[in-house]
């Protein structure tokens, strides 16, 4: 994880960093640190926290027209000022900021760096050191750079700098995201180009295993055995007020907010001129020919993908497994004869996912990546990508992105049916239109979850999710944002499991959160909740117009049966958001977390 971003330019740099590790906060931010090159040396400035502990820090009469930043999320080393980014080696010449994590960092600690002190616990620390190693023979920092990178194993983004040269950032990356943003009489360097979107949105990809030299006005882009490689600036497609928070108290609030938008955006996207979907011929191709869907992802990813599976089985009539990604490289099903592997990933970065991609392509299977961010990693390694048009997601925690993942693989199962020649009675695109409408009442209804999370939810040490069929898959995803941004311990089940084990954990007052829309389990979800109820909990039924009894808490707009997570899991992101808001925790960016998870 971690976020870093560099400049050098005309300009003081300062703001532009700290602006820039703002914008990356969402991937770390347990410490931060800025270094900047001037005429008087390097001047370092560390915290343990977050930006705002960092702008504190800085001392602002110091101007510089070069520098580098960073944002924590400890991996190597607790979070600490020691073990914070930048780091320096030994004499102080090389100064250096890391995204990833540097799996061979012991052996090359034993090997080359037996004689040095360090001061960190940080796998980065060795890099920088190895670099001041190297330079003490070579006398070139660039032939120093390049021999350390190419003995490094595991993940990386970097930039470094030579305290003697104020006119090269020196950049490297494998597998971490980083790009290099290009502008007049500068150039800036960005984990993501959300952080310099306000300086430029000329942007150049970097491939793994490239180095770049970054001056003021060029920047060369080398394979590691030196070769020049020529690459074509591209145009960042964000919007910089999509990045800011408006009004808003909090991203989370405001992005939940967007939902009906992202629904008739998708619609927009996916929609041809005959109102029939549009989806692109070799992704159709390929999930014709397929004889098992393989869905892989994490976290509320994998919840998504757990309602993909209903609709891409009951739609299109194509089986399909869904992974959590971290279990999948070690713990590999049977493969059938044909399969096709789709991942589900808001950030398009995540590192587990990306390591079945790895094993999945080395085993000659194709693979469809859907996802928010089209030029990330996990969508230039797929054969095909399915874009989510959710806008950028702040928060860490995952709302929007949720949903456009859902309706996108609607609209995929349908596609994939029609391609079968499977009749269906069942238009996903009307179906989202009546979706939209609904989010846009429930979204208006915030007083209402509000007064729910507060008699529910803000004093509780614990809470329960049930839910059966589909509801069930959305009783996950509820559990998880409560328990990500509340720390309420939180946990979601199939109604009828409870009575298997978990039942002996209600208690008086334990509330039970049953959810209610589909119509073949009613009676069977109102019965578990009878049964906890008789044991003392504090249960509260959301359920559907159609479907409603007169003690429930909370009744959706009807939708299709179908399509009943898109709005069930609505009141269930804004319980969160309350209970968090009214137990003061930072709902945006909770404790431990980062919003892309880059390290396996
Ligand atoms: C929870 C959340 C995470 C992510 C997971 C996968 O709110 O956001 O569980 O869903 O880390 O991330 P992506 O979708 O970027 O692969």
């Amino acid at each position: 994880m971690c976020g870093i971003v560099g400049y050098i330019g005309q300009n003081d740099t300062k703001e532009i960093l700290l602006n820039g590790l703002e914008k990356l906060e969402y991937r770390g931010y347990d410490s931060a640190g800025i270094a900047m090159l001037n005429d008087n040396g390097m001047n370092l400035f560390k915290v343990k926290g977050r930006i705002a502990a960092l702008r504190d820090r800085v001392d602002n009469s110091i101007s510089a027209t070069m520098g580098i930043g960073h944002t924590r999320w400890a991996t190597h080393g607790v979070p600490s000022e020691g073990n914070a980014h930048p780091h320096q080696s030994a004499s102080e010449r090389f100064t250096l900021v890391h995204n990833g994590v540097i799996e061979n960092y012991q052996d090359l600690k034993k090997e080359y760096l037996s004689d040095v002190t360090f001061v960190s616990e940080t796998d980065t620390e060795v890099v920088v050191q190895l670099i001041e190693k190297f330079f003490e023979k070579h006398q070139d920092t660039v032939e120093a750079f390049r021999q350390t990178i190419s003995l490094l194993k595991g993940s990386y983004a970097i930039g470094m700098i030579d305290a003697k040269d104020q006119d090269t950032l020196y950049v490297a990356k494998n597998k971490s995201p980083l790009l290099v943003g290009l502008g007049q009489g500068f150039n800036v360097v960005a984990s993501d180009a959300m952080a310099t979107l306000k300086v430029t949105d000329q942007y150049l990809e970097i491939f793994d295993q490239e180095i770049v030299l970054v001056n003021r006005s060029f920047v060369e882009v080398q394979k590691l055995n030196g070769t020049v490689v020529d690459r074509k600036p591209y145009t960042a497609q964000i919007d910089s007020s999509d990045i800011e928070k408006g009004t808003y108290p909090h991203f989370m609030l405001k992005e939940i907010d967007e939902q009906p938008f992202v629904m008739r955006k998708i619609i927009q996207e996916y929609q041809d001129e005959n109102n029939q979907i549009k989806l692109d011929q070799d992704v159709r191709e390929a999930m014709k020919a397929c004889d098992r869907v393989y869905i892989v992802a994490c976290g509320t990813s994998y919840h998504a993908g757990l309602v993909g599976k209903e609709f891409i089985e009951k739609l299109a009539k194509v089986p399909v497994e869904v992974h959590v990604a971290s279990e999948f490289s070690y713990n590999m099903p049977l493969l059938s004869e044909k399969p096709l592997f789709v991942f589900i990933s808001q950030s398009g970065e995540t590192a587990d996912s990306r390591a079945v991609l790895v094993k999945i392509k080395e085993m000659g299977y194709p693979a469809l990546t859907i996802t928010n961010v089209p030029g990330s990693t996990l969508s230039r390694e797929a054969d095909y990508t399915l874009n989510l048009y959710a806008g950028p997601e702040i928060a860490v925690a995952s709302t929007k992105a949720y949903t456009a993942q859902i309706a996108v693989l609607a609209i995929l199962a349908v596609d994939t049916a029609q391609a079968k020649g499977i009749e269906l009675d069942f238009d996903p695109l009307q179906e989202l239109a009546i979706v939209a409408n609904a989010m846009e009442v429930l979204t208006d209804q915030k007083e209402a979850i509000e007064d729910l999370a507060r008699n529910y939810l803000e004093t509780t040490r614990n809470a329960f999710f049930i839910g059966r069929s589909s509801d069930y898959y959305v009783c996950l995803e509820g559990a998880l944002k409560l328990k990500e941004i509340s720390y309420i311990q939180a946990e979601g089940f199939a109604g009828g499991e409870l009575k298997h084990g978990t039942i002996a954990l209600i208690e008086e007052g334990t509330p039970v959160i049953a959810l209610a829309t589909q119509t073949d389990v009613n009676y069977a979800i109102r019965s578990n909740v009878q049964e906890v109820a008789a044991r003392g909990a504090n249960a509260m039924v959301i359920s559907m117009k159609g479907l409603e009894q007169d003690s429930d808490a909370f009744v959706l707009p009807h939708v299709h049966e179908l399509l009943t997570p898109l709005a069930t899991v609505v009141p269930l992101q804004l319980l969160a958001y309350y209970a968090a808001l009214h137990r003061d925790c930072d709902v945006d960016k909770p404790r431990n977390l980062a919003k892309s998870v880059t390290v396996e």
